[in-house]
């Protein structure tokens, strides 16, 4: 169930303008000179819309893709005032996008309207980076495995090309908390993703599952033991460089 390419995703969130092209520059700098496989790993960093053409044009390294971190649903063009659609994304030069976060989801975003953006993110030959996560109540309530089940079930499509799309599971009451989940429970979830998606949707191999919520340069070390992750959602520490590549230093420690 270990796949051999680990993820590290910065989600930049609404943070950034022109002149933090020089965070992507120095991180592109500090990777370089990491003594680990860059074979094995991929690093997408999520910035805001604004950002995207220019640091896809800038960035002339193949370590780095850019990504975007939400959509429209509908696919091309349209009558959505304040919106942009996975085509427009792409065609500046995002090649990843977040969709299902949870601070989306808690401004309105539905499992319904989450398959949608998927679907035409997909189209518009985005790699998707699904988020599911539950809350802190439906964990208390020992409903974790349903609730993402349910997330799972209602925004992910047997017809879609799974080749593209990486699940995060990012519990909500982790994001930017500081609080991370205990490594057999995160164990226990990241297995029931992998297992429950080739099942329900009949895939020829399980998904990539990666991790996100307050993971640091710190607590890698309790994440890597878990192999069966496929890599991590970074909010916080993917804007420091020496902190996200410390992440990945750290993780191969
Ligand atoms: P965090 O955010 O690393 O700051 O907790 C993760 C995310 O929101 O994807």
């Amino acid at each position: 169930m270990t796949n051999k390419i680990k993820y590290f995703i910065g989600n930049w969130k609404m943070f950034g303008d022109f002149r933090s092209f020089k965070i992507v520059l120095k991180i592109h700098q500090l990777y370089s000179r990491l003594l680990v496989s860059k074979n094995n790993n991929k690093i997408v960093l999520c910035v805001p819309n604004t950002l995207i053409s220019i640091f896809a044009n800038k960035i002339k390294s193949k370590f780095i893709k850019i990504g975007a971190q939400d959509c429209h649903y509908h696919e091309k063009f349209g009558p959505y005032t304040g919106k942009i659609s996975a085509n427009m994304l792409k065609n500046v030069g995002a090649e990843y996008i977040i969709l299902g976060h949870s601070e989306n989801r808690h401004d309105g975003d539905t499992n319904l309207q989450i398959k949608k953006k998927i679907e035409s993110a997909l189209k518009a030959n985005l790699k998707v980076i699904f988020c599911v996560g539950e809350t802190y109540k439906q964990k208390k309530n020992k409903k974790t495995f349903i609730s993402i089940k349910k997330q799972i079930l209602e925004s992910i499509d047997k017809k879609f090309n799974f080749n593209n799309i990486l699940i995060a599971y990012e519990p909500v009451w982790s994001i930017g908390s500081g609080r991370i989940p205990k490594s057999l429970e995160l164990n226990q979830v990241i297995k029931f993703i992998k297992k429950e998606s080739k099942k329900l949707f009949k895939m020829k191999k399980y998904p990539f599952v990666l991790y996100g919520g307050s993971v640091n340069d710190k607590n890698i070390s309790i994440f890597s033991a878990i192999t069966e992750i496929d890599g991590f959602l970074i909010g916080g520490a993917s804007q420091t460089p020496k902190k996200f590549i410390d992440i990945i230093k750290n993780y191969y420690k």
